[in-house]
């Protein structure tokens, strides 16, 4: 069938459940802070959603879209903010949301950014971690799945704008990468 991209990584089931722990981990550890969730667009939107609903806290929450340039394999690719959070991050327990970390190079430029507002904690919460493609050091504080190789789609995650709103992971296949490169 044409809109399936390839064979499912991690279901709907197992999306739920692992979220599920996450939520009980970041909402114990942030007991009586004062915390504020910033979700990456667009990809971390579906996570986003389902994660900040099951924390107990009532956390602030803002968004930012960020844009890599450049992010070959060098390390030393160019980020720019496309749209900046709005809220102030002052003294405040702050906690990135990324649906994947790849090279590590665009939450990296982001944190840097952030640090600059002197905020009193932050931490890094990703659905799916590419730990071995690391390449800038990154510490994740939070990861839902740890996955090697292969490029994943749905679930918020794209191949070229398409699979975003599939409701599972899959691992893309092969003979619809484009162009190589990934
Ligand atoms: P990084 O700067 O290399 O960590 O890039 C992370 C970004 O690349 C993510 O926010 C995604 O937009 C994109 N990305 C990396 N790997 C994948 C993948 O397997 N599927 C979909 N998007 C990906
Ligand atoms: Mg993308």
């Amino acid at each position: 069938m044409n809109n399936i991209p390839g064979k499912i990584l991690f279901d709907r089931h197992e999306i739920d459940r692992r979220v599920n722990e996450l939520a009980e981990e970041i909402g114990h550890d942030y007991t009586g802070k004062d915390m504020v969730v910033v979700g990456i667009l667009k990809v971390a939107f579906m996570f986003f959603a389902d994660l900040i609903r099951r924390l107990p806290n009532q956390p602030a929450i803002d968004f930012a879209r960020l844009a890599s340039y450049g992010s070959d394999s060098t390390g030393s690719g160019s980020v720019e903010i496309r749209k900046d959070i709005e809220i102030s991050i002052e003294g405040r327990d702050v906690l990135i949301i990324e649906d994947i970390i790849d090279t590590g190079i665009t939450v990296n430029a982001f944190i840097e950014q952030l640090k600059k507002r002197r905020p009193r904690s932050l931490r890094v919460c990703t659905l799916l971690d590419k730990r071995e493609r690391r390449e800038v050091e990154l510490p994740v504080d939070y990861a839902g799945f740890i996955i090697d190789g292969g490029f994943v789609v749905g679930y918020g995650l794209d191949y070229d704008e398409k699979y975003r709103c599939l409701p599972d992971i899959y691992i893309l296949d092969e003979e619809r990468l484009s162009g190589g490169g990934l």
